[in-house]
């Protein structure tokens, strides 16, 4: 089994870069199924997760040629002949059900295996059948399956706009539906949607397909449906959680790490919370910074994580890392994902002393962490369990790196680039 091994200690310092976002590239990868020609993605991240994205086309019937090099990935849907994501792949990514907006909206039906739990909590899909119910779908579900289809006998009948009011602002949800609403006849209005920049990305993009939407990044998102749609050429968004990753590293165990494509004004809230904490960050313009660790000076604060513009739950175990070495007590409060504690038993294990209350997590900062063998539980509770090998006393064994690959591009390497002792062994 692969495993990552850190000697912690090692001081953090020149420059790192941000690669593509990956919560944009796979809704992005989705939505080209709605064109009726190719389209060229660059700047697409090489990970596990854009793999499984590419088998999802593949798997559909669509054409997609990989340039790994330059990281260009070009998607023809014209040969699209199959509506269903088959439970081997939706198990391994959740994400998989974004196809299911663009199919229903493209083909009239779809056919996608029920995601399931996963390690942060139940994870429901309930608010995007909602929406494609308000818009004229009916579903069942039978073997595992959801099958959707639009709820007419007339031969290619489409979804109808109407009104969708998300109970919560569910980034999925709003991004199925969105996608939904690019094809269906006449307008879709989007009420509590989520306002990540992942959404802006993903509504520029389909724009520049010929869609027509406005308001994306605000709570009321507004489709026009259009006939058909064109293939485009788009660059994807650097990943702001990938940055907030290096950041928090950085203020860790940093002595002035550059860091290209940060895009900071997508994270402004987590800037906040670091320099809350002491963490010196300096802006160099709207895509770069730099970082600066008085450790000395360092202060504890209070986190809640909430949807965007709140804080990150997707930062919240690698700024748990950071406080559990901020000298007094922090408390980080989780409001997304009921169960996304479970790497606190990890960190413990290294010398941190977090203690679980409900949905809150008490963290008295100690002196130093102790290198240990740890899990991965998930995606971002393996980053912070690197984070926390790197800034450790002796070795770190973090195991089931699998988590981590599907969303970090050139980890170890980006890593070792600045000065940290880490390698992955088999
Ligand atoms: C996306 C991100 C993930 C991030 C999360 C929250 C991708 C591929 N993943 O996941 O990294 O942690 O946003 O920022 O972009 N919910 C329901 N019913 C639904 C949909 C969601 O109850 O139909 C609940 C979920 O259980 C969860 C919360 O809403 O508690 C947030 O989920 P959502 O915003 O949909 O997250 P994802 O899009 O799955």
């Amino acid at each position: 089994m692969e495993k990552f091994i850190i000697n912690g200690g090692k001081t953090l310092s020149g420059k790192v870069k941000i690669s593509g976002a990956k919560n944009s590239a796979l809704k992005l990868m989705a939505a080209s199924i709605l064109a009726d020609s190719k389209t060229i993605l660059r700047n697409v991240p090489e990970i596990e997760d854009v793999n499984i994205m590419i088998e999802v086309l593949r798997t559909l019937g669509a054409v997609v040629d990989v340039d790994v090099e330059n990281k260009v990935v070009e998607i023809d849907p014209g040969s699209i002949s199959s509506y269903e994501a088959p439970y081997e792949l939706v198990r391994k990514m959740r994400a998989s059900i974004l196809v299911a907006g663009p199919l229903l909206s493209k083909f009239g039906k779809v056919k996608v295996a029920i995601p399931g739990g996963c390690n942060i909590g139940s994870r429901q899909i309930d608010l995007h059948l909602k929406g494609f119910e308000d818009m004229g779908a009916k579903y069942s579900i039978e073997h595992g399956y959801i099958n959707c289809q639009v709820d007419s006998n007339e031969a290619g009948a489409k979804l109808f706009g109407t009104m969708v009011n998300l109970d919560f602002p569910s980034r999925g949800a709003t991004e199925n539906i969105m996608m939904a609403g690019c094809l269906a006849d006449g307008q879709t209005v989007i009420n509590n949607a989520a306002r990540e920049p992942e959404i802006v990305d993903l509504a520029n993009f389909l724009n520049s397909m010929g869609a027509d939407i406005q308001g994306a990044g605000a709570d009321c998102i507004i489709v026009n449906g259009v006939k058909s749609l064109d293939g485009t050429d788009y660059e994807v968004m650097p990943d702001s959680i990938e940055a907030g990753t290096f950041i928090t590293a950085a203020g860790l165990c940093g002595d002035r790490v550059e860091i290209e494509n940060a895009r900071w004004k997508n994270l402004e809230i987590f800037y906040s919370k670091l320099k809350e904490i002491g963490v010196n960050i300096s802006i160099v313009d709207e895509n770069n910074i730099s970082v600066d660790a008085p450790r000395e000076v360092y202060r504890p604060t209070n986190i809640s994580t909430l949807p965007y513009p709140g804080f990150p739950t997707d930062l919240q175990p690698i700024i748990t890392v950071l406080l559990s070495v901020v000298p007094g007590v922090s408390i980080v409060t989780e409001n997304v994902f009921e169960n996304r504690f479970m790497y606190v038993d990890e960190l413990n294990r290294m010398g941190a002393d977090v203690k679980i209350d409900g949905h809150h997590a008490v963290i008295k900062g100690v002196e130093k962490l102790s290198g240990a063998p740890v899990r991965s539980f998930d995606l971002r509770a393996g980053a912070a369990m690197v984070l926390a090998g790197l800034a450790a006393e002796g070795s770190t064994e973090v195991s089931d790196i699998h988590h981590i690959q599907r969303g970090y591009e050139d980890f170890v390497k980006k890593l070792r680039n600045l000065g940290a002792d880490i390698r992955k062994v088999s």
